[in-house]
């Protein structure tokens, strides 16, 4: 079956087709129209200005990507289309747009959580092999075999920071998440505290990065090293719980700059790099926890924080360290972040799952189809 996945729940239009067979689906086409550089000028997303940006994006976005597929709207099995939760001016565009097609296409139409697509980037296999139809493009597998649960996944995005459980595919129970701010808001807030601009997280990222490579030379090659000394709290990391907070440490953080007065390059790289890993040294710990109290057989990570190289690496390497017997998946890093691939892969699943009936009835789904900004992973 041919399914038509739409996402915009921020300020990514994004569209893929996929091609899924039973044992594993193929990306036809995806296609993301970015609205960073509008939203960079303001320091943040601004949802009127993003639904706009939809508006005028998801036709040519749509129109691009089934010519890519090579795929006739004749031809589409389903519409998958991010539901929830997200910036309600933003997801009603899509919605909107899905609901339309669904009905003027006599399609089915299915509503999906973006927490569950992010999930489900997990499933997408990201090695390249030909496609049946088109001679390129990817082969995903599913994603059964490899994938062993109970599956604990930690979901680090802009809005969402939880650890979740799944004693199989679709179900889930939230054991812990963020009593303030998701991680990734810390990230786009301290960068902008240091003036690094909108989106945060790359930001950082990149300041950290570089302070390790300058911090690898020979201290007389770095005289500045010593002119900074910061030690960052790790909020919660000794709770007992599984939840977070990342508010403290935003605040810690801007303490800090206030102190300075004026803050060069260098100091910057330093804040960069101690705000990371102090967010680093919180998520890692928060998920051994959760792997020695609920012994899962796979952990996974996902959401735009997941695109961190340095979280990725040292989450990667401690887990290998203590539990060597735990499966560690991450998505490749292009499904972290926003894109409609993990609305599709989600929907696959969830399609699979469903009755003739469920099936039947999700025809008639454009005309009860309701956005919710906030829906919640059940
Ligand atoms: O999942 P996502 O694309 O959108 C939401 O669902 O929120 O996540 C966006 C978040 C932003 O806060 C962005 O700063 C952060 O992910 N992010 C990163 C990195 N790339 C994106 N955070 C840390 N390191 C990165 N490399
Ligand atoms: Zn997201």
């Amino acid at each position: 079956m041919i399914i038509l996945a739409i996402e915009t729940s921020c300020d990514e239009t994004a569209v893929a087709i996929i091609k899924s067979g039973k044992e594993n689906f193929t990306i036809l086409s995806e296609a993301v129209s970015s609205q960073i550089k509008i939203h960079a000028e303001w320091g943040g997303v601004v949802p009127n200005l993003a639904a706009r940006e939809h508006l005028k994006n998801i036709i040519p976005v749509i129109e691009y990507s089934l010519k890519k597929a090579n795929v006739n709207p004749k031809e589409i099995d389903l519409i998958a289309t991010t539901k929830g939760p997200g910036l309600i001016p933003a997801l009603l565009i899509g919605n909107s747009v899905s609901k339309t097609l669904a009905w003027i296409w006599g399609k089915p139409l299915l509503g999906i959580n973006h927490i569950e697509g992010h999930i489900y980037s997990n499933f997408v296999d990201p090695h390249p092999s030909p496609s049946p139809k088109t001679g390129k493009g990817w082969r995903v597998a599913p994603g059964e075999g490899k994938i062993k649960f109970p599956v604990l996944c930690l979901i680090v995005s802009g809005g969402h920071t939880q650890l979740v459980l799944m004693k199989d595919h679709l179900q889930y129970k939230i054991i812990g998440q963020t009593l303030d701010d998701a991680a990734g808001e810390a990230f786009d807030k301290v960068a902008r505290m240091l003036g690094l601009g909108y989106p945060g997280g790359p930001a950082i990222a990149a300041g950290a990065a570089k302070f390790k490579i300058q911090n690898s030379q020979p201290k007389a090659g770095r005289p500045w090293a010593e002119k900074l000394k910061v030690n960052f709290p790790r909020p919660m990391i000794n709770s007992k719980d599984f939840n977070f907070s990342f508010s403290g440490l935003k605040t810690a953080v801007l303490y800090e700059i206030k102190k300075l007065k004026t803050i060069n390059q260098e100091q910057k790289t330093i804040i960069c790099h101690e705000f990371q890993q102090a967010v680093i040294d919180v998520l890692i710990s928060k998920a051994i926890r959760a792997v020695k109290k609920f012994n899962p057989k796979t952990i996974m990570i996902a959401g735009g924080v997941s695109a961190n190289k340095e979280l990725r690496c040292q989450l990667k390497q401690t887990l290998k360290k203590l539990f060597p017997a735990l499966l560690y998946r991450e998505p490749d890093a292009r499904y972290s972040i926003d894109n409609a691939v993990m609305i599709a892969a989600a929907a696959n699943f969830r399609w699979q799952k469903m009755s003739i009936k469920q099936k039947n009835y999700s025809l008639n789904n454009w005309k009860i189809f309701a956005t919710d900004a906030n829906l919640k992973l059940t």
